[in-house]
């Protein structure tokens, strides 16, 4: 890990060294920290404040430190008060998002769209739909953040490679810690409590990326998720179980080693193949979950009380099981010292003790990986599906009009659009207020326009 980060440092340093020199730019209370992103070059440092900015904040830039000062215990918070979507999003690669704390804010407090080479450390998120949101990276650290009240996942992983979650604490969120669909990904020495589910491992259909394959859920505590489940009834999330520590749907080689697992009421850990799970056939998606090892935890009181969903699959005398799988995985295993209560592994066999990941200290690669800058055609696409998407849907009314009826209304009209997303006027009073985009400024606005009118 320290040589890891060395070697990030040192490729900075050659990369800034051949621009002009690298600069700290403070934000003081009352300024806009997006005034400073625009002026930052890469290799900058934007060094915030303690205070309270109202904003939503994004990085189109790479090699972008945004640090908030912590003086006497008191942050620099960013501040959406429950009307603004997204907090910070940051599409530069070598981002650095470090000591916020992130609240109030309706869609993602933190999130990273097609940015490689990043970290996302000792922030604190209170309250959003997603906490912090890594999506379509590569080689990525999120380190020491504190995640409440996310009415989806504390800190979801999505479709990224070569990520560790590592020292982060989540609680009361309906997912603590998600990787879906994700590559070669760690999440060691987490504490996950007070959630509807702890930890869950996916794998959903309909994405571009097919698989989700060699995660390593080691050294976490996880323990009381038993949290109602509070996501929007029609969200995909609202199916997660109340009740349960660890919930693996689709991925392949999974190997949960040494945490405590404790008074989780559904289950200890819970094992399903996709279709069992209700999720819909993807005809280039395994649904099933192979090659599963569960080696050396330590158990305690789960599956006592289970509710809703696991109370009906598993009956009246269903109670008390650590793990609880469908029968369907291949090739899986638990460590028979283990000596766990358990339904559905009679196929499974013991865990050779040389299958041990407890010296897999990171799932990041050795060195930062190659990113092209990203075109303006590139941008566009990535940022509306970071940004718009939050409320927009295609053919369905989310909080915004459907992007097929906007398609109708502008065909022909980037312009307008651009011009419509940058400062919104009021038009339906059965919807609510479009917050103003003018933060992506106009370039990247104009790029999602005609993404939007051409490309979708
Ligand atoms: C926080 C939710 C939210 C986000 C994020 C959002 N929108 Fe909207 N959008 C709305 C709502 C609500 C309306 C309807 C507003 C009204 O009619 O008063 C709307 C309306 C629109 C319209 C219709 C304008 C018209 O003339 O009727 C366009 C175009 C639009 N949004 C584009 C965008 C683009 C582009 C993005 C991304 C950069 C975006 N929106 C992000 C909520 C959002």
């Amino acid at each position: 890990m320290k040589k890891l980060l060395m070697m990030v440092g040192a490729s900075m340093l050659t990369f800034t060294s051949a621009m002009s020199a690298a600069k700290d730019i403070i934000v003081q209370p009352g300024n806009l920290i997006q005034d400073s992103v625009r002026l930052a070059e890469p290799g900058d440092r934007i060094l915030v404040e303690p205070g309270i900015y109202h904003e939503s904040i994004y990085i189109d830039k790479s090699n972008i430190t945004l640090k908030g000062i912590q003086r006497d215990g008191n942050y620099a918070v960013i501040d959406g008060k429950n009307k603004l979507n997204d907090g910070i999003i940051t599409s530069g690669h070598f981002s650095v998002i470090d000591g916020f704390k992130v609240r109030g804010y309706k869609g993602n407090a933190i999130m990273t769209q097609g940015a490689n080479n990043f970290q996302i450390i000792n922030n604190v998120v209170e309250g959003a739909f997603y906490g912090i949101f890594p999506q379509y990276g590569k080689n990525g650290l999120l380190k020491g953040n504190t995640i409440s009240g996310a009415e989806d996942a504390g800190i979801y992983v999505g479709m990224s490679d070569n990520i560790d979650v590592i020292e982060n604490v989540a609680f009361a969120n309906v997912m603590g810690l998600e990787f879906e669909n994700c590559r070669t990904a760690l999440m060691a020495d987490n504490e996950v409590y007070n959630n509807s589910t702890g930890i869950a491992l996916t794998l959903i259909p309909g994405l571009p990326v097919k698989d989700a394959r060699h995660l390593v859920i080691r050294d976490n505590i996880i323990r009381d998720n038993n949290h109602v489940n509070f996501a929007p009834p029609s969200s995909i999330a609202a199916q997660i179980p109340q009740g349960l520590g660890i919930l693996v749907v689709g991925p392949d080689e999974v190997t949960i080693e040494n945490n405590i697992i404790e008074d989780n009421d559904a289950a200890g850990i819970a094992v399903f193949d996709m279709l069992t799970f209700g999720l819909v056939r993807d005809s280039e998606v395994d649904p099933f979950s192979d090659v599963i090892r569960v080696m050396k935890n330590q158990w305690k009181n789960n599956g006592n009380n289970p509710v809703s969903l696991f109370a009906e699959l598993l009956g009246p005398a269903g109670k008390g099981f650590e793990i609880v799988a469908t029968g369907k995985e291949k090739d899986s295993c638990i460590l028979q010292q283990d000596g766990v209560d358990s339904i559905g592994t009679r196929r499974w066999s013991g865990c050779d003790a040389a299958m041990s990941v407890a010296n897999f200290e990171t799932a990041m690669l050795p060195e930062p990986v190659e990113s092209e800058e990203y075109s303006a055609e590139q941008k566009g696409r990535l940022t509306y599906l970071a940004v718009c998407t939050g409320c927009h849907a295609y053919n369905t009314v989310l909080h915004g009009p459907s992007v097929s009826s906007i398609k109708a209304m502008y065909a022909n009209k980037p312009d307008a659009l651009a011009a419509y997303a940058s400062e919104p006027v009021r038009k339906r009073h059965d919807f609510p207020e479009m917050p103003p985009q003018a933060y992506l400024g106009e370039e990247t606005l104009s790029a999602i326009a005609r993404y939007i009118l051409n490309d979708l």
